[in-house]
């Protein structure tokens, strides 16, 4: 790995308004007098109460509550207390030539209201889940609002998910409501978000639904069904556009958001309202060291947490104008990243390594076409970036002149928690420097003792955390007791993280990516469990073992062995059959990059499958396989091998 320090642009440096020293003293005491640091925070929202207790939690047995008698609305402070003819967001289209849209914050507070009182007159009440399944329109972020506004608890479902994925979040969630729009738009093709909603809810009998409100987006023909489906452009016109926002007590739920651990089905990430939102917004204010009038772009889609907290929450209750983009990167060319810097003007650019490997393969050539120097900043998340990644980005987006901030996070963080500041923070490529206001990482080894890393030295481990902060997930929706088995068992009474890291000799955190049985497939947490109970869905497989392996582009590729039943000879038709069954049950996203039909797989005499076999076998890398003496039957390695190699 590379350890080349970059200093602090000179521009940077000049006008911020965090100098080293002076993080380094605020870190201090955010850990030395936490009431004391989160006591000035706390103004940062518009509270109906202000709290007078400050974090209050233990995490053996697990209860965690911050500003516990704070009275807030996530909503109002997104919209109600921001300049009316403030732009909001800037959306630009999937295709280009398709007119970009702007929304006041005025407007989006207006149709905010007016979508809240459509969700009371279809009978949300607070507490309520709703599940949204959106594109990524101006719509999607209305929506999220509106049930922060009555204090209904919004359940994001990526819109790139599979019907299945949708009906077992609604029966999960025990939601009752659903937003969602006719069609999405990416890369040309349309995305059929209202039929797949329907088939959830067809083939589903234990999801029982009452009401869904749809948005028309594309126009494109969808079916209604007359009790249950609600057109919002018909329901609008007639809906006031002022709605009370509900007080929240700050430990109210907001939102749920479902995603992938090592073991079983996706869990129910549960944040509330007051700790998520002033992490959110001081996460999004002192990271990107947002200056008003600037454009924001994340990148990110909002059915994951990144949009969560850095295209809604963060940016609006900072009232910052975001860019909200319906695309992808590499369509129609991989220019288009660079097209609509260009176009509008963006300041900060917030992405993710996986995006930027899909474009730099085509060279410095089209960011050298288009007109970058609007950017102030850049910003990563979702993955450890490799060096190559963060030096043309540094180099060829920004000019050799612009601070990245590598920012590592997790769902169940809310926000931020290692990452320089822009104006403070030498940066080194590939790791995301150090921690923010209030965390205290720390090492341990396999026994959940912390490793001490001496002066000058370095050390690596498994990466917890030692004390709460304000944005954590308070529990697994309907089950906390997997909350606690997740997240504070491993290491008992610490936050694990299920990441593996590294502290440099100067203290630099890196991240070297999951420890556990979770693939980040272009920057998507995707189980390995999961993909194996699509894959034994379908008849013909007896067994399947899925792993990652290093992937050029999405940083790592799902690679799933699988078994036949007796009898069944493997075809293409079977494996087009197996990749199909993998998108029905969960979504495109977790489709095996390859499926190894192999007669058997390695287990040991007690019959535990032996991943680290299958993980090297996947790697190409046969000479460090290890002992595999305890296997019940070593001749499956060498089938394993052949057949890797036939590949
Ligand atoms: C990985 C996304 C290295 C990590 C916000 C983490 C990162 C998982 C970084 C969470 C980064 C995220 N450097 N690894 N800057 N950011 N990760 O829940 O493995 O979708 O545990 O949250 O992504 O993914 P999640």
């Amino acid at each position: 790995m590379t350890d080349n320090i970059f200093p602090v642009p000179a521009a940077a440096a000049a006008a911020t308004r965090t100098t080293m020293a002076q993080y380094r003293e605020r870190y201090a005491q955010s850990l030395a007098d936490p009431d004391g640091f989160w006591r000035e925070q706390v103004g940062r929202l518009d509270w109906l109460r202000a709290p007078t207790r400050m974090g209050d939690w233990s995490w053996d047995p697990v209860r965690i509550r911050w500003f516990e008698d704070g009275v807030l609305n996530a909503s109002a402070n997104c919209l109600d207390r921001q300049h009316p003819a403030a732009i909001a967001i800037i959306w630009e289209a999937d295709d280009p030539a398709a007119a970009s849209r702007r929304i006041s914050y005025g407007e989006l507070l207006a149709d905010t209201c007016r979508m809240a009182n459509a969700l009371v007159a279809l009978g949300v009440d607070k507490g309520d889940r709703v599940t949204i399944y959106m594109p990524m329109i101006p719509e999607a972020v209305v929506a999220m609002l509106a049930c922060a506004r009555i204090g209904a608890v919004h359940s994001v479902v990526f819109g790139g998910f599979s019907a299945e994925a949708i009906a077992g979040r609604l029966q999960d969630a025990d939601s009752h409501f659903i937003i969602t729009a006719d069609e999405g738009r990416r890369a040309g093709k349309t995305v059929p978000l209202k039929a797949t909603v329907d088939e959830a809810l067809e083939k589903h009998e234990g999801v029982r639904v009452e009401a869904v409100l749809v948005v028309r987006h594309t126009g494109g023909k969808v079916a209604m069904h007359p009790e249950r489906d609600h057109w919002w452009h018909e329901l609008k016109p007639q809906l006031p556009e002022t709605c009370t926002p509900q007080a929240m007590s700050a430990e109210d739920p907001l939102f749920i958001l479902y995603t992938s651990g090592s073991t079983g089905k996706p869990k129910g990430v549960l944040h509330t309202t007051g700790g998520y939102l002033l992490w959110a917004n001081l996460t999004f204010e002192t990271v990107f060291d947002y200056r008003p009038g600037e454009l924001f772009w994340c990148t990110a889609d909002v059915g994951w947490v990144t949009g969560h907290s850095y295209i809604v929450y963060g940016p609006l209750s900072a009232g910052a104008t975001v860019l909200m983009f319906e695309g992808v990167p590499s369509w129609p060319t991989t220019a288009r990243f660079w097209q609509v810097i260009e176009k509008h003007k963006v300041e900060i650019f917030y992405t993710a390594p996986t995006a930027l490997r899909a474009v730099m393969r085509d060279g410095d050539g089209p960011p050298g076409e288009h007109d970058l120097s609007s950017l102030r900043l850049l910003g990563t998340v979702g993955e450890p970036i490799n060096p190559e990644a963060w030096n043309w980005y540094h180099r060829v987006i920004g000019k050799g002149a612009l601070p990245i901030v590598d920012t590592w996070w997790q769902t169940e963080t809310g926000g931020t928690l290692i990452s320089p500041l822009p104006g403070a923070t030498p940066m080194k490529p590939g790791s995301a420097t150090l921690p923010f206001y209030g965390i205290e990482p720390a090492l341990v080894d396999a026994e959940g003792i912390v490793l001490d890393r001496a002066e000058g030295e370095e050390t690596s481990g498994n990466l917890v955390v030692l004390r709460s902060w304000p944005g954590q997930a308070r529990t697994v929706f309907g089950d906390h007791e997997r909350f606690t088995q997740t997240y504070f068992t491993t290491y008992r009474g610490k936050y694990f993280t299920g990441d593996g890291a590294r502290q440099d000799k100067d203290g630099y955190w890196w991240i070297t990516g999951r420890v556990d049985d979770v693939i980040n497939v272009s920057g998507h947490r995707m189980g390995t469990a999961e993909v194996e109970s699509a894959l034994v869905a379908h008849k013909d497989v007896a067994e399947a073992a899925v792993v990652a392996f290093p992937h050029d582009i999405k940083g790592q590729g799902i690679y799933a062995y699988v078994t036949l039943n007796a009898g069944i000879e493997t075809s293409d038709a079977l494996l087009t059959e197996l990749r199909a069954t993998v998108r029905h049950e969960i979504g495109g996203i977790a489709v095996p990059d390859h499926l190894h039909v192999t007669p058997g797989l390695p287990k040991t005499r007690s019959g535990k499958i032996m991943r680290r076999i299958l993980r090297k076998i996947a790697e190409n890398d046969f000479a460090a396989m290890g002992d595999i003496s305890t296997l019940a039957d070593p001749s499956v390695v060498e089938a394993l091998i052949e057949g890797r190699l036939n590949r």
